[in-house]
């Protein structure tokens, strides 16, 4: 099991078939607080779903266009995050996450995401980590904002949900900014 730990209640796994049962019960008791930002809950109906969306990631891992984690709190599994278009060839990604809304509140994002923008800007030789939220989703832009990212300006029109399509605010933090912010 490939993890890292970031504090003694805390640490990031990388995701595997084994996690896919747990991933499936956070999803499925979270479909309203997850449904209303991503379209994909819908089609998750049972664990095999995201059994073969962890294998699809394993394969894109294994091609260098993402890292996919699973996020482990108090021995728990309650969320995930990762890189999402991975682009080595210009030293850049995105990261998204999502997080077991009864483990909200805690910090477990902030401190997730800085481990990963340091893995990005340390291990993968990135120039550039961004983060895209939506611009009525506080509590992600909350995030990208506490680890000092640059609010970029606004993708307008940018992301389909429930037949309407979202502004999201662009966030980036470049390699030279990052100063392993705790
Ligand atoms: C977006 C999401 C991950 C944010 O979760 P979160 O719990 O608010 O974020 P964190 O885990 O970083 O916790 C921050 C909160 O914990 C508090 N906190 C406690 N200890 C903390 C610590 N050590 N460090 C930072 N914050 C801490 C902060 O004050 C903040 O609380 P507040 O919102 O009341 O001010 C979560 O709401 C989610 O998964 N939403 C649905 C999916 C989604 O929207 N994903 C993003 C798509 S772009």
């Amino acid at each position: 099991m490939f993890y890292r730990e970031i504090d003694n209640e805390l640490r990031l796994e990388l995701t595997m078939p084994k996690h896919a049962q747990s991933l499936f019960e956070i999803i499925d008791r979270n479909r309203d607080f997850f449904g209303e930002r991503f379209p994909w809950v819908d089609e998750t109906k049972e664990v095999e779903d995201t059994l073969e969306y962890i294998k699809s990631r394993l394969e894109l891992f294994a091609k260098d266009k993402t890292l996919h984690l699973t996020i482990v709190y108090k021995e728990q599994v309650v969320g995930v995050l990762d890189f999402m278009n991975l682009n080595l060839s210009n030293k850049r990604t995105e990261i998204a996450y999502w997080l077991d809304e009864a483990h909200n509140g805690k910090g477990i994002m902030t401190r997730a995401v800085r481990e990963l923008v340091n893995i990005g800007f340390n291990e993968y030789g990135l120039e550039r980590v961004a983060i895209c939220c939506d611009v009525t989703n506080p509590s992600s832009c909350n995030v990208a904002e506490r680890l000092g990212f640059t609010k970029e300006g606004v993708l307008r029109k940018y992301y389909l949900v429930s037949g309407v399509l979202g502004d999201y605010n662009l966030y980036s933090v470049l390699k030279d900014e990052w100063k392993n912010k705790k």
